[in-house]
């Protein structure tokens, strides 16, 4: 049996936002990957992970989407509730998708509301002070919010694609100054996405609550990874910063096609793999008045 691994950087247990913001400092790293359905979700919980974020990424590696625009509210809170069932021991994580919070304070509530009725346990949003007062409105509805900066794809458009932030020095600064916004503010960790590892080193010595990054070096307090990344499942893109442990994709395909070739040779299924009745059940059936498609079709005797 596999043993499973429960990091140190939070408390055993049920993982809640609090215990990843005061895990600052443990000296191990927190851990988080993507989950979007029950089966993902046990999975990754099942490897011990410190937080399984159900991300928006779901439009691009689940529903086939180029980019994250493309997803609501309701279809988050869908694949929230299909993680949370599974009841994980890891906290859930819940992305607001785009609009959710840009158009009134009003809404901005009703729909982290959604996604925590729908099972998170906390939610992220993108953006560093033009959010704060959504961000101030969430937590003021007692919801944890995890902050998401540098490379935001919610913005894929307004930065002209995706590519890496804060290579230059102003641009930097935004960045450091922006995280320290949201963690006065009150966001409980803050994602670091494609930004340099220098200007993540900065962040993360300068706020006092944990940086999850991803494509953002190793001097984080914590690293993410999309779960079609890990294990080889989304082929179209490949960012430099994916580490791949499995290629279920390659994987997968083989096994359907050894498949197909077993039905097609005869070979599936076997008679283990069949429902037997006794070797004398059809002739008793056709003793009781049962016909066969060729008995049917016989003319009947003159
Ligand atoms: O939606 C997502 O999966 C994310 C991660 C890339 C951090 O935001």
């Amino acid at each position: 049996m596999t043993e499973i691994r429960v990091s140190k950087a939070v408390v055993p247990g049920h993982v809640t936002a609090p215990d990843v913001g005061a895990s600052k400092g443990s000296g191990t790293p927190l851990v988080m990957v993507t989950a979007y359905d029950a089966p993902t979700a046990r999975i990754v919980d099942g490897a011990g992970v410190d937080m399984i974020l159900v991300g928006d990424t779901l439009a691009m590696v689940v529903l086939g989407y180029d980019d994250t625009l493309q997803v609501t509210t309701q279809d988050m809170a869908h694949h929230v509730g299909a993680v949370a069932r599974t009841k994980p021991n890891a906290l859930v994580v819940g992305d607001l998708p785009w609009l959710s919070y840009h158009v009134s304070i009003d809404d901005t509530v009703r729909n982290a509301a959604a996604l925590v009725r729908a099972g998170a346990g906390a939610v992220k949003l993108e953006g560093g002070r033009k959010r704060l007062p959504a961000v101030q409105a969430i937590l003021d509805a007692e919801i944890p919010v995890m902050g998401h900066l540098g490379l935001t794809p919610q913005s894929v458009h307004a930065l002209g694609g995706f590519r890496v932030q804060g290579k230059e020095l102003e641009a930097a600064r935004v960045i450091v100054d922006d995280a320290i916004a949201l963690a006065e503010a009150g966001c409980f960790a803050i994602v670091l996405e494609c930004v340099p590892d220098g200007v993540a080193r900065l962040v993360t010595d300068t706020v006092p609550v944990p940086t999850i990054g991803i494509g953002a070096g190793r001097h984080c307090d914590g690293q993410v990874l999309v779960f079609h990344d890990l294990l080889g499942l989304e082929d179209r893109m490949r960012p430099k910063f994916v580490r791949r442990y499995a290629e279920w994709a390659t994987d997968g395909t083989d096994a359907v096609r050894r498949f197909a070739d077993d039905v097609r040779e005869g070979r599936f299924p076997s008679s283990k793999e069949t429902y037997h009745a006794a070797d004398t059940f059809p002739d008793e059936l056709r003793l009781t008045g049962a016909t066969t498609e060729a008995e049917a079709e016989e003319p009947a005797p003159a």
